[in-house]
């Protein structure tokens, strides 16, 4: 799909109803557990995958070696969601998880949406930096709303337009 220097992006599934491998399964819960306190399980991968009320996709970043990052999105109507986007650590300052961004933001249009939300760790300023680059802007705070350990989030969201 997308490719930088060493790094190619995979959307899984390539198109509605399309079988997921279990390496990438595995690759994604992989991902999860580097990078974050309550990472997702292989499970929870599979179940939003066979949820039919809305469209899903999770952007794999692999290099020669294998998956690097990934970020997951899924749809209702007109509007997404971001799950998550995370890179392996040692991977991180080259642009990857903006990759996997512009991947979400083509995927928005490709779906008519209108509008991009996600929540973040107020502490996250890496992320909250990536997404400001974006454009996305913050609408609100939702208190309490993690745990290990317990903080509050921002909520952010783009308007999806043709410029973008
Ligand atoms: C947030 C994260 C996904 C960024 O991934 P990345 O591949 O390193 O990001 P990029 O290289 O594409 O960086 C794009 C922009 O994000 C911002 N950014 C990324 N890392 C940053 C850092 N450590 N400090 C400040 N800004 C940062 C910068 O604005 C950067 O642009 P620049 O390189 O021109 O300065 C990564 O740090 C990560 O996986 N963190 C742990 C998981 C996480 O918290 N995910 C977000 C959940 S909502």
């Amino acid at each position: 799909m997308e490719a930088n220097k060493d790094v190619k992006i995979f959307s899984l599934p390539e198109y509605d109803g399309e079988e997921v491998s279990d390496e990438d399964i595995r690759a994604l819960a992989n991902i999860e557990s580097a990078c974050f306190s309550s990472p997702w399980k292989e499970s929870s991968f599979r179940d939003s995958l066979k949820n039919r009320n809305t469209v899903w996709r999770f952007f794999l970043a692999k290099d020669k070696n294998g998956a690097v990052g990934y970020g997951g999105v899924y749809s209702v109507i007109d509007e997404a969601f971001i799950t998550n986007i995370a890179v392996m650590p040692e991977f991180r300052r080259r642009k990857i998880a903006s990759l996997l961004l512009e991947c979400i933001i083509s995927y928005c249009k490709r779906y008519a949406v209108k509008r991009l939300m996600l929540e973040v760790r107020i502490s996250n300023d890496a992320a909250i930096s990536l997404y400001r680059k974006f454009g996305f802007t913050v609408d609100g705070i939702s208190k309490n709303h993690y745990f290990a350990p317990t903080e509050d989030a921002y909520l952010m969201s783009l308007t999806i337009t043709d410029t973008l």
